[in-house]
């Protein structure tokens, strides 16, 4: 791979292994030192530094996205919950309280919404039914512009070859909205080896991981020999970028998923009332480096670099939201066009963040190698897109289903070719276009990693207080 990536990660890989290695002579370390003192400074694969996020995240972004979330346009989520799992016959667990979803009833929903549950604006909406309908009846309407004909032909064909997830069968009868404010991520009591089975899956079969290797198990599992865990890390480190990368997206987002879990953790639970709040233990368990064996701070580092991919896909589809006919379409005027203006806010605040992630140095190198690793990524991608029907928790599938979703369409935006050769200076491309779903899981799978970097800091001022 080119640039002085691969020997600036080389260089971090070393400088890690050192540090790690020593770790076990030094003084013993403080509860809050163990989980963060290696989460700090410059992460490796990039050249941003964790406290420039957590100062950014915290304190300018966080505030108003979790607003923007809170509206009509963002809470209102259609899926398909009722798919059947592909890979095996899945025992779900939807017996189990915590883990129901409760889909809204039909009226609560605002109209515009469940008009264009696909679309994002009147005028676009139109469109693409038309053309649709022409393409069912085998003929384009030829009242269409010509440029017309072909950018609307281009949607609904090149959207499905550019995605990185497979697209969830929303016209489906099975498939509901879903209020996620009411339906929040939290601790469901969905763990122990079902939970794990899913992980592992992922991790063991879809990351371009050879049956050899063996990645460290969960902490929770039986201990795990040190010298396997050294080979597991040096064949990472051994891996092209890109690879890696994958790797990185995927514990980056299981980390995000369990810091929520222990965020949110049911402490109490009589006929009385339930109380959710941190658990500070479930949170060690899960981080503490010396509790992990030293997994806990890689993978809170994993966290901050899903958040830079997703920051630099948000700062990259700009001009797409810039566009005068895109509307956050609910129906009602004066609140869309209010929201529209906090989304634009929010996403200039996020072009403004001086050191994003460089997607120019992945899948680089020579074209058709670079292709088809890209083709590999983005089919390991779906594939997991695909595992997500698999959680036996409907609750931990819709938010596990969204911010795949949500990944996936960072992903899309960040190596469309379509965006990166039509839309700089010449104004906004046509060619590009995400729907209401896509969009709505990209901002909320944002908005779960944002509350997760946000969460680290209540963590970290709550650890201060144990030893
Ligand atoms: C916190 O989590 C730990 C470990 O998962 C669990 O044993 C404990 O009961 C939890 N604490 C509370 C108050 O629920
Ligand atoms: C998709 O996932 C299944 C289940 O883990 C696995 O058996 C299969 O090899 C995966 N396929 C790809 C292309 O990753």
């Amino acid at each position: 791979m080119g640039s002085h990536w691969g020997f600036l990660i080389g260089l971090l890989g070393a400088v890690w292994m050192l540090r790690s290695g020593h770790s076990e002579q030094q003084p013993p370390e403080t509860a809050a030192q163990r989980c963060f003192c290696q989460v700090s400074g410059y992460l490796d694969d990039c050249t941003c530094d964790v406290e420039t996020i957590d100062k950014f995240n915290n304190y300018r972004l966080f505030p108003r996205l979790q607003k923007l979330l809170e509206s009509d346009y963002f809470r209102y989520y259609k899926v398909n919950l009722k798919r059947p799992c592909p890979f095996w016959n899945d025992i779900n667990q939807c017996g189990r309280r915590d883990c129901a979803v409760k889909p809204c009833q039909f009226d609560e929903v605002p109209d515009g919404i469940k008009s264009a549950s696909y679309k994002y604006s009147e005028e676009a909406n139109n469109l693409i039914e038309e053309c649709e309908q022409a393409e069912r009846l085998g003929a384009v309407d030829e009242s269409l512009s010509e440029e017309t004909q072909k950018a609307v032909l281009q949607w609904t064909k090149h959207d499905s070859s550019d995605n990185f997830c497979e697209a969830d069968d929303i016209q489906s009868p099975d498939a509901e909205y879903v209020d996620l404010l009411l339906n929040p991520e939290r601790y469901t009591g969905y763990k122990g080896p079902d939970a794990w089975k899913i992980w592992n899956v992922i991790y063991e079969e879809n990351c371009f991981k050879p049956q050899a290797i063996k990645r460290p198990l969960n902490p929770l599992a039986a201990g795990q020999g040190k010298s396997e865990e050294n080979t597991f890390y040096s064949w990472l480190e051994g891996l092209c970028v890109e690879k890696r990368a994958f790797y990185r997206l995927i514990s980056g987002l299981h980390a995000s998923i369990n810091v929520h879990l222990s965020a949110r953790y049911l402490l109490q639970d009589t006929w009385l009332e339930q109380k959710w709040g941190h658990n500070i233990t479930e949170f060690q368990q899960r981080f503490d480096g010396i509790l992990t064996k030293g997994e806990g701070p890689r993978r809170l580092k994993n966290l901050y670099f899903i958040y830079l991919i997703e920051l630099r896909a948000l700062s990259k589809v700009v001009p797409f939201f810039e566009r005068p006919d895109f509307q956050l379409f609910t129906g009602n005027k004066v609140q869309d066009a209010e929201n529209k203006m906090l989304l634009l806010e929010i996403l200039h605040e996020i072009k403004s963040f001086p050191l994003h992630f460089d997607e120019n140095s992945l899948f680089a190198g020579d074209k058709k190698e670079a292709n088809k690793l890209k083709e590999e990524f983005r089919l390991h991608f779906r594939n997991i897109s695909r595992i997500m029907d698999c959680v036996g928790c409907f609750k931990c599938r819709l938010w596990g289903k969204l911010q795949t979703q949500g990944l996936g369409t960072a992903l899309k935006i960040l190596f469309s070719e379509k965006l990166i050769a039509n839309m700089p200076e010449s104004g906004p491309s046509y060619e590009f276009h995400l729907t209401r779903q896509e969009i709505v899981s990209l901002f909320n799978a944002f908005g779960r990693i944002s509350t997760s970097v946000k969460e680290l800091e209540n963590f970290r001022d709550l650890l201060q207080n144990i030893h």
